[in-house]
């Protein structure tokens, strides 16, 4: 069965150009409730399944050469949902990070995060913080988790720094262009993703990386999170080789960053 399955990824490889592998991608990781509910099980199961899906999705992207991986873990809207599934999202962040951060430090992997890390409870604030310090000096494949995050806010937060940067003369109005503004952001070192992959089969953007998307490629698919496995990603990073990004100008006339 798994030679079957092994071969027809291999397969999907195949047709991947290593030397277009997109630098940067993100992913919404949506669809755990769903995947928990269509085997009657409690949500958090689904979470649980679709944290245990890290490892593998991880380890591809470093394998295929992405350099830069975006994961959606938590949104500011996610405070909406009941304090049970918030506490259990919450200690499963703890968990995964004091499980999985030696292997990751191992591997070279390097941890950032976006969105208002501060404000999170102590415990997983300290265990990101943590993270992010045990892997500062590493060069291999960046892992970025948007936590406590909403794009809306960020903009908010970067023209407040913005405009105070003004007030104190630090920053002059004439001089403000897409790069300040850029600067402002969480992502100020990191470039837009390439490439945005959502789970689960909504078709929308759910308030992220609103500034960053300007000219991401999408690709969008039903498969639930916790089922979202190597070959789905080789798929979307086929789908992403085979278009065209004009960047509005016109086909023939494109000049690549
Ligand atoms: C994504 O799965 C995980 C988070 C948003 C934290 P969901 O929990 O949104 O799963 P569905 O959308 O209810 O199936
Ligand atoms: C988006 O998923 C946020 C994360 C995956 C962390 P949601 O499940 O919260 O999005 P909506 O509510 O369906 O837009
Ligand atoms: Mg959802």
């Amino acid at each position: 069965m798994s030679t079957k399955k092994e071969h027809h990824s291999n397969l999907q490889q195949l047709h991947i150009d290593k030397n277009r592998i997109p630098k940067h991608v993100a992913i919404i990781m949506d669809g755990n409730g769903r995947w928990a509910q269509k085997r009657r099980l409690p949500r958090l199961v689904g979470h649980r399944a679709g944290v245990e899906n890290l490892r593998e999705i991880i380890e591809v992207s470093a394998e295929i050469g992405i350099k830069i991986l975006t994961l959606y873990a938590f949104s500011t809207e996610n405070w909406k949902r009941p304090k049970v599934e918030i506490d259990a999202l919450m200690n499963l962040l703890v968990e995964y990070l004091n499980k999985e951060i030696k292997v990751l430090h191992q591997k070279n992997i390097k941890i950032i995060a976006i969105g208002d890390i501060y404000s999170l409870p102590p415990k997983p604030q300290k265990a990101v913080l943590q993270a992010i310090d045990l892997t500062r000096d590493n060069t291999g494949l960046l892992v970025n988790i948007a936590l406590n995050y909403s794009g809306r806010n960020e903009l908010v937060y970067a023209f407040k720094r913005l405009f105070s940067d003004v007030q104190k003369g630090i920053l002059q109005i004439e001089n403000v262009n897409e790069k300040t503004i850029g600067n402002y952001l969480y992502t100020a070192e990191l470039s837009d993703p390439d490439l945005l992959i959502r789970t689960s089969g909504e078709l929308r953007i759910s308030n992220f990386l609103l500034w960053q998307l300007a000219y991401t490629e999408f690709w969008f698919t039903d498969i639930l999170w916790p089922d979202f496995k190597k070959e789905h990603l080789l798929k979307a990073i086929y789908s992403y080789q085979k278009r065209e990004r004009r960047y509005g100008a016109v086909s023939n006339n494109i000049k690549e960053e």
